[in-house]
């Protein structure tokens, strides 16, 4: 079956239909904003065919950022009635409209590949943007480590891994008994079969009340937000945009104090995430001190960091020749493994794609290629879905979807 006759086209396609002039969305109807992450990714995918407007999908993320360095998981730049929740219930008062918690950092790993692609159109870009990208690292620095130096997501949504079983034990010590009533629109718009469930949903709205209340005050969410778990997501994607932000300052003469140090200190947490009974990168409470005990897709993102692990790379090998479509975003052993529901089975292409990144950039080639090859027969078969049942292939969420696209033009569907 292939019914992508030119999956190339239909990628560019689909970033230029989701373009609102200067960001882009990840899909019509179920997300109508710019997201942080899925904008960084969108970048590489523009940056095939047009790389100036590549620049400005990750500019405009950056005239969100709020003035202690903070930069917004969703920006709200028009007002959209069909997502929940929206500007409103955030309460938020940064430049632009937005929600008050972050997403995994991936801008300055996106601007230094987009810049490396051709150093001379990206040179005042990157330098202009440098500054930027810095103040949220350290803001990053300042507000999320836990005690050992990983980093922390303080809300399901800001380690972009809305529904993982990475959460399951902090959220079910959450009492959202009096969240009141609300109107779930992501249902009206997707199969609720492929969508957290309410006990989640429920769970999210009473963070997000928690967060308003405080008046998003960092300070005080360090002891009123119940929610604070140490993961593979924040902690590998973080300890990476400080090596790239070295590397970028390194080469520009830029002055990046602190950031030699802020990468050693990362170094320490992200190995502290080591679970050694499970053998593998896990989640930790950073209140409870407890394991998760998850074998996520974000526990292959190591080398990404660049940090090697045998044993990871073992266990790779076993999901690259045991699970047709890798890598799932949640290990098909595990007792709760859903291979439709969102973050806890399906496979995600731009978590393959970073996957592969780090594997290629740590000597790996060859399973980088695998994965690439799979990850390119996946698309090509199933077309641009939200996410992929990892055993048959389905497609699941919502379609024509920008960073699945992306992931083509940079990555998958590169020969
Ligand atoms: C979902 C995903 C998150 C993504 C967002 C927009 O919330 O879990 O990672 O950024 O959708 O695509």
């Amino acid at each position: 079956m292939n019914q992508h006759t030119n999956p190339d086209r239909e990628a560019r396609n689909i970033l230029i239909s989701n373009d609102r002039g200067g960001y882009t969305i990840p899909t019509e109807g179920l997300y109508p904003y710019q997201w942080n992450w899925d904008s960084a990714i969108a970048a590489l995918g523009f940056a095939q065919f047009d790389i100036d407007r590549a620049w400005i999908e990750i500019e405009t993320l950056f005239t969100g950022q709020w003035t202690d360095g903070m930069v917004p998981h969703i920006l709200f730049h028009q007002q959209d009635d069909g997502y929940f929740p929206g500007p409103d219930v955030w309460g938020c008062d940064g430049p632009i409209p937005s929600s008050g918690i972050i997403q995994p950092p991936l801008a300055a790993t996106m601007a230094r590949k987009i810049w490396e692609q051709d150093a001379d159109a990206g040179e005042t870009r990157i330098r202009e943007l440098f500054p930027k990208m810095l103040a949220w690292h350290r803001w990053i620095m300042k507000w999320r480590l836990d005690d050992h130096g990983a980093v922390c997501t303080t809300h399901p949504w800001e380690a972009g891994r809305d529904n993982a079983p990475d959460w399951d034990k902090a959220m079910a010590r959450i009492d959202a008994s009096d969240v009141g009533e609300y109107q779930r629109r992501d249902t009206s718009h997707v199969n609720s079969e492929d969508r957290p469930t309410k006990f989640d949903y429920d769970r999210y709205i009473k963070l997000v009340q928690i967060g308003r209340q405080a008046g998003w005050d960092q300070q005080a969410l360090l002891t009123q937000n119940p929610f604070r778990v140490a993961d593979p997501t924040m902690t590998f994607t973080t300890l990476r945009a400080a090596r790239d932000l070295l590397a970028i300052s390194e080469q520009l003469g830029l002055d990046a104090e602190g950031l030699g140090a802020d990468i050693a200190d990362l170094e320490v947490g992200a190995s502290s995430l080591w679970n050694e009974d499970l053998g593998v990168f896990d989640s930790r409470d950073a209140r409870t001190k407890e394991w998760s005990g998850s074998i996520s897709n974000a526990s292959y993102l190591c080398w990404y960091a660049g940090i090697e692990s045998e044993k990871m790379l073992d266990r790779l090998k076993a999901v690259l020749a045991s699970v047709p479509f890798p890598v799932p975003s949640y290990d098909t052993s595990m007792p709760n493994f859903d291979a439709r529901r969102y973050w806890r089975g399906p496979t995600w292409a731009f978590m393959n794609m970073m996957i592969g990144f780090g594997l290629a950039e740590m000597g790996h080639e060859q399973r980088a290629e695998e994965l690439r090859v799979k990850t390119k027969e996946l698309i090509s078969t199933y077309g641009f879905a939200e996410y992929f049942d990892p055993i048959s292939g389905s497609p699941a969420g919502g379609n024509a979807f920008t960073w699945t696209a992306a992931v083509w033009l940079h990555w998958a569907g590169r020969d």
